[in-house]
């Protein structure tokens, strides 16, 4: 090999060994063997070099090449492997740390009661049912027995949206609407949802609050059924040595209807009862009106006040505490039935 050869490849080879960056690197690549890089440019040389000479020095001058392609490949390796050690290094993760404290929120202590009813009652083979909100003035009230001017609409007075359509009172238009909907087969549904009456808010009324309906309609449905239903609703949620009373009360939409009042203990170890929901054997007219002969089926009905049901089960002292999203009385309710 000539000396001109030799001194290069001495010189590649003590620059490749000496570069620590993978640009220095680039750059020596450039510097020997792109287009005008010196061992490409060195081949022109082969001109001034004796006939019987150019062979070799062709060969030695290739040769010089793959030389130096392998060393900047192999040190490319290197320092490619030690960029990525460095890289590894510095990004590792201590597990041992502890980890940052997620805030979770709760689920909101009406949605646990209405969550838990209607576990209780899926559980009894009951659908869930779900209507508007926004409903007609015709499923609200008239398909519920309840006619223009009748006077029992001043109980359930609410905002109109215009003379047909309401912000729903209860949540008994989603029966009507399921009634309709079952074409006369029996059913087994509960209702759970917002409802709207007009009401000036104080601890014990609100204009907004929820409701969850009951409706049982099908052949030989009786009164006993409807207790039953209902008592062991009132063991579910207050304990199983709890009892309920009906008293007879008034609901356009059922006939009897009876006011259910739940047993408990008072202060002085004696036994007191407190008015819980409202229900009713379902009024023939409802019943026609849905779809079903009332000579040959019968049905139960149930309405459960939602907050009222709260209030009880976690001592609650002003209704407007489920609406104020105060975080002091929304996370006293974290983890109670999840
Ligand atoms: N719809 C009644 C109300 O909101 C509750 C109820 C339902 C009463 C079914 C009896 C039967 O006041």
């Amino acid at each position: 090999m000539n000396d001109k050869l030799q001194l290069l490849k001495g010189e590649a080879t003590h620059a490749i060994e000496a570069s620590d960056t993978l640009e220095l690197l680039e750059a020596l690549r450039v510097k020997y063997l792109s287009k005008k890089g010196e061992i490409t440019q060195i081949m022109s040389e082969i001109r001034n070099v004796a006939p019987e000479d150019r062979p070799l020095f062709g060969q030695q001058v290739n040769e010089l090449k793959t030389y130096v392609e392998q060393a900047l490949y192999d040190k490319k390796q290197v320092l490619e492997d030690r960029k990525l050690l460095t890289v590894l290094e510095t990004e590792k993760i201590d597990v041992t740390l502890p980890g940052y404290q997620l805030y979770s929120g709760s689920i909101h202590p009406l949605n646990q009661v209405i969550e838990d009813l209607e576990d209780f009652f899926i559980g009894m083979g009951y659908q869930i049912a779900d209507g508007p909100e926004v409903e007609t003035d015709y499923y609200n009230f008239e398909m519920m027995n309840l006619e223009k001017d009748h006077p029992a609409r001043d109980m359930q007075d609410t905002f109109y949206i215009n003379d047909e359509l309401l912000l729903r009172t209860h949540t008994s238009p989603v029966q009507a609407r399921t009634m309709l909907k079952m074409h006369g087969q029996p059913l087994k549904i509960v209702c759970p949802g917002k409802v709207y009456r007009r009401d000036d808010d104080d601890p014990t009324h609100s204009h907004q609050f929820m409701q969850m309906e009951g409706l049982v309609v099908g052949k030989n449905v009786s009164l006993a059924n409807l207790k039953d239903a209902l008592l062991n609703m009132a063991k579910h949620l207050f304990g199983p040595d709890r009892d309920i009373r009906l008293r007879p009360s008034f609901f356009p939409f059922t006939e009897p209807s009876y006011e259910v009042d739940v047993s408990y203990i008072k202060k002085d170890g004696t036994k007191g009862y407190i008015e819980v929901l409202g229900s009713g054997m379902v009024h023939p007219n409802v019943l026609k009106m849905g779809g079903y002969d009332p000579e040959v089926y019968s049905g139960f009905a149930f309405g459960v006040g939602i907050e009222r049901i709260a209030i009880l089960k976690y001592n609650i002292d002003d209704i407007r505490h489920f609406y104020l999203n105060d975080l002091r009385f929304l996370n006293q309710f974290k983890g109670e039935i999840q």
